[in-house]
């Protein structure tokens, strides 16, 4: 048997699922702190008293830690950034940011040194294994994929581009940015190039 659906309508949520895209040309030009504050409550930012999240956890374990490299932010530091989704703050954890060896370590995606910004999702595995065993496993990686589209859908209502990076050298990307918790996808963002 076959159900017809009703059509889907341009609300502003499916104009933005239809223009998603990955995008990996970037303008050399700054982000604005308001942009990076409105990609970074997509990505863990805190929607209620519970301190529950934009993103659905297993077991509410939030395993996930979000880390920022920031080349190019109007009144921001350059340098490594640490949200933190409960305050909806950032800490400063390095002066020097790491464009170029990130996109190294991604084997040579350069596009990731032209990029204003980098967002690096990490997570600490044992948070959500400790409760779930080897199945936490998988929740971590099912939050990522949550987190990482809720970047994408952002970034295009903002009229910014992202792309998901999976193929990196995991160690090299903890050593750069000087982290414990595991690195699982760099997104970097940026105004396209037409
Ligand atoms: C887990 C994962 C890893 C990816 N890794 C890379 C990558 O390392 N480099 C890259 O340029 N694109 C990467 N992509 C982006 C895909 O190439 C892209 O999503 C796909 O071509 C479909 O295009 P679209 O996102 O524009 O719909 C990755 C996507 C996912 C989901």
């Amino acid at each position: 048997m076959k159900i017809e659906l009703p059509e889907v309508h341009e609300i502003d949520l499916v104009k933005v699922m239809y223009e998603r895209r990955s995008v990996r040309e970037f303008l050399g030009e700054p982000l604005t702190l308001h942009e990076l504050s409105y990609l970074l409550f997509a990505a863990y930012g805190v929607t209620d008293e519970r301190g529950f999240k934009t993103v659905p956890s297993a077991g509410a374990t939030y395993p996930l830690e979000i880390y920022i490299n920031v080349k190019d932010v109007i009144g921001l530091d350059e340098g490594i950034y640490k949200y933190i989704p409960e305050e909806h703050a950032l800490l400063w954890l390095s002066e020097e940011e790491h464009s170029k060896e990130l996109a190294l370590a991604a084997l040579h995606q350069m596009f990731i040194a032209v990029a204003p910004i980098t967002i690096i999702i990490a997570a600490d595995f044992y948070r959500t294994v400790s409760v779930y065993g080897e199945r936490g496993y998988r929740y971590v990686y099912m939050e990522v994929g949550h987190s990482a589209q809720n970047i994408y859908l952002m970034a295009t209502r903002l009229n910014l581009g992202t792309v998901s990076v999976g193929a990196f050298y995991d160690d090299e990307v903890k050593r750069i940015l000087n982290i414990e918790e595991e690195p699982l996808l760099l997104m970097p963002v940026g105004r396209k190039k037409e």
